[in-house]
């Protein structure tokens, strides 16, 4: 079910994730979500990468696109696993979702 808008299959019914989703995008959420979980590991610019993979970088939305399906596999969910120590709340994992595949 979440996958039909990710689909993009605009001619069909509007996903119920998507329906009263608020307008979000990468300035308004996306850049303050990613630095403030992701990036302290994840940065091109990390002091400390906790060996974080080097090709996972979320410097720019090109970049967070670039591994968005890998984002939404560990990000969201029922058994989230980014960042490994937890500590996102429901509510932003929600809008992560909904960033990433509501247009
Ligand atoms: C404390 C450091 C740390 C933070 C913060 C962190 N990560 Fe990671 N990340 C890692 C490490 C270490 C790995 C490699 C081990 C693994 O895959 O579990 C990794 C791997 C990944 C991968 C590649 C592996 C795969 O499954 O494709 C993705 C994507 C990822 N992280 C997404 C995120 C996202 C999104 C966030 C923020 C919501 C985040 N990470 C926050 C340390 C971190």
């Amino acid at each position: 079910m979440l996958l039909a808008c990710a689909d993009g299959e605009q001619d069909s019914a509007v996903d119920p994730l998507c329906e009263d989703a608020p307008v979000t995008t990468y300035d308004n959420f996306g850049q303050g979500f990613m630095l403030q979980h992701c990036q302290s590991c994840h940065a091109s610019t990390a002091e400390n990468r906790y060996e974080a993979p080097p090709e996972i970088v979320f410097d720019d939305e090109a970049k967070v696109q670039e591994h968005a399906d890998r984002i939404l596999a560990r990000s969201t969910g029922e058994q989230p696993s980014m960042p490994p120590q937890g500590g996102v709340e429901a509510a932003d994992r929600l809008r992560l979702e909904q960033w990433l595949l509501c247009e």
